[in-house]
């Protein structure tokens, strides 16, 4: 296992576009386990290969604690519904927006067995899959369309 370094926004290589995966070879299962390990360490919900400096379609999501996807070029097939709540990015730490996103997606992408499967979520994990499947093409939570409004916790007297 290894944690990786999380690029930051100012980095150029998160506005590129990531090239799909064509083959799943020994190096991006290791791949995956280290974007795996180093979303667990950095306590995010989601990450994206792009983060840890590489162009490739992957992305791992974490938002329920021990349950993982492994999104090998994801693809948003449907959404539906609209939400407006709260998002972050380990790439752009400090910082909270809420965002306009849809309440229910439905990605279809491949596992590291190569196996293909769709996932549906709600919620926070609806707007993770979004926040990731943008990431893979250069785009941040902070951009325009996406971004509402700054986000501030309000905290307990
Ligand atoms: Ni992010």
């Amino acid at each position: 296992m290894a944690i990786l370094n999380i690029i930051e926004e100012g980095d150029p290589l998160l506005r590129k576009t990531s090239r799909p995966v064509e083959e799943i070879t020994p190096r991006i299962i290791t791949l995956l386990d280290d974007m795996i390990d180093t979303m667990r360490k950095a306590d995010g919900c989601g990450l994206a290969a792009v983060q840890v400096g590489v162009l490739r379609r992957i992305c791992v999501i974490e938002t329920e604690p021990g349950t993982v996807y492994e999104l090998i070029n994801p693809k948003i097939i449907a959404f539906s519904g609209h939400q407006e709540n709260p998002e972050g990015c380990l790439s752009v730490p400090g910082k909270a927006s809420i965002t306009s996103r849809p309440m229910y997606v439905t990605v279809r992408a491949t596992n590291r067995k190569g196996e293909v499967y769709d996932l549906t979520g709600s919620e926070l994990l609806a707007r993770c899959i979004c926040h990731e499947v943008d990431h893979l093409d250069g785009k941040l939570f902070i951009d325009e369309g996406i971004h509402l409004r700054p986000y501030v916790e309000k905290r307990k007297k």
